[in-house]
């Protein structure tokens, strides 16, 4: 009667990755319940987690080959275009998210365009741009730019609009740390950088301020949500969002904390479930609407 903090279904995100082929179910070794699914399989998980009552997913793209200019993210039949096009049609009702990012599809594994070494942020935002507009051809209601790059909402949100997907909504990744969390990630995108690290545009995790100044740029921008990532070691920064800026607020509840989570239930030194749903509460009593989670199938059964 008295609780403050309500995590509900309609809160979650669960994340999905599509991949070539077909009846393809690979499990991640460092995210147990968590696969690369193709095409056919993505439309068949996100209509079951659609009947568990997770309202939406987010996808991302393991190409069938990489190169330097990522061209996998913005073909119009590439993985995630297809994906997105699958769940449309077995979950007609789900909110469809694309992530939108390059590091996928580089052969070197960076967010943006490399030369001679350099992460280049100004040419990368028409690729990015690119990318995001292929995902609304193909269906997503959202799509989420998480490169990092400055002006990628912007150089988004302009490029929609010229495309007649004015109703298109930008999630923004807008604080985005460099974070060791996002191991198992990578392991599961195949998308760690081939040289160097991702601190040039990803965000140290000792500065507070500048998280204020990612997010205030984004709004500018024009983003229709703001997210924070990671959660769980970034409570302090999701509740100053929160209480500066009135968008939708998201948190991704990364694969690291995930794993960390089913790491230690597999030896029995915690209650996975409780742990879960008090991680997730936290993360809810801090300040966010939405959460991205791959438990979000589990908390939704728990929820009903
Ligand atoms: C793409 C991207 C990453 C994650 C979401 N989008 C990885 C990264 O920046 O290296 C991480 C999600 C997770 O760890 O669950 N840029």
């Amino acid at each position: 009667m008295v609780r403050e903090a309500r995590l509900a279904r309609e809160n979650l995100v669960l994340p999905l990755f599509a991949c070539p082929g077909e009846r393809v179910r690979r499990e991640v070794s460092s995210m147990p319940g968590v696969f690369n699914l193709s095409v056919d399989e993505v439309a068949r998980d996100a209509a079951s987690a659609f009947d568990l009552g997770v309202p939406a997913v987010i996808l991302f793209g393991l190409p069938e080959s990489k190169d330097e200019t990522a061209t996998g993210a913005y073909a119009r039949d590439g993985v995630v275009q297809r994906a997105i096009r699958a769940v449309r049609k077995s979950a007609p009702d789900m909110i469809v998210i694309a992530d939108t990012c390059l590091c996928e599809y580089t052969s070197h594994g960076h967010c943006g365009v490399v030369r001679e070494g350099e992460v280049l942020n100004d040419e990368s935002l028409e690729l990015i741009a690119q990318t995001a507009v292929s995902q609304a051809e193909a269906g997503a209601d959202v799509v989420a730019p998480s490169a990092m790059m400055d002006g990628q909402v912007g150089a988004i949100r302009e490029a929609l609009d010229a495309s007649g997907f004015q109703h298109v909504a930008i999630m923004a990744y807008a604080v985005k740390y460099a974070s060791a969390f996002y191991g198992p990630f990578r392991e599961a995108a195949d998308s760690a950088p081939a040289f160097g690290d991702r601190r040039a545009y990803q965000m140290d995790s000792a500065n507070a301020r500048e998280a204020m100044r990612e997010a205030e740029i984004d709004y500018a921008e024009g983003a229709d949500f703001l997210m924070v990532k990671p959660a769980l070691p970034y409570l302090d920064i999701l509740r100053q969002v929160r209480e500066r800026f009135d968008l939708p607020l998201a948190a991704y509840h990364v694969s690291g904390e995930y794993a960390m989570i089913k790491a230690a239930a597999a030896r029995g030194w915690i209650d996975e479930q409780r742990v879960m749903l008090e991680t997730l509460t936290s993360i809810k009593r801090a300040g966010a609407d939405v959460i991205l989670t791959y438990y979000a199938r589990e908390a939704a059964r728990l929820l009903r």
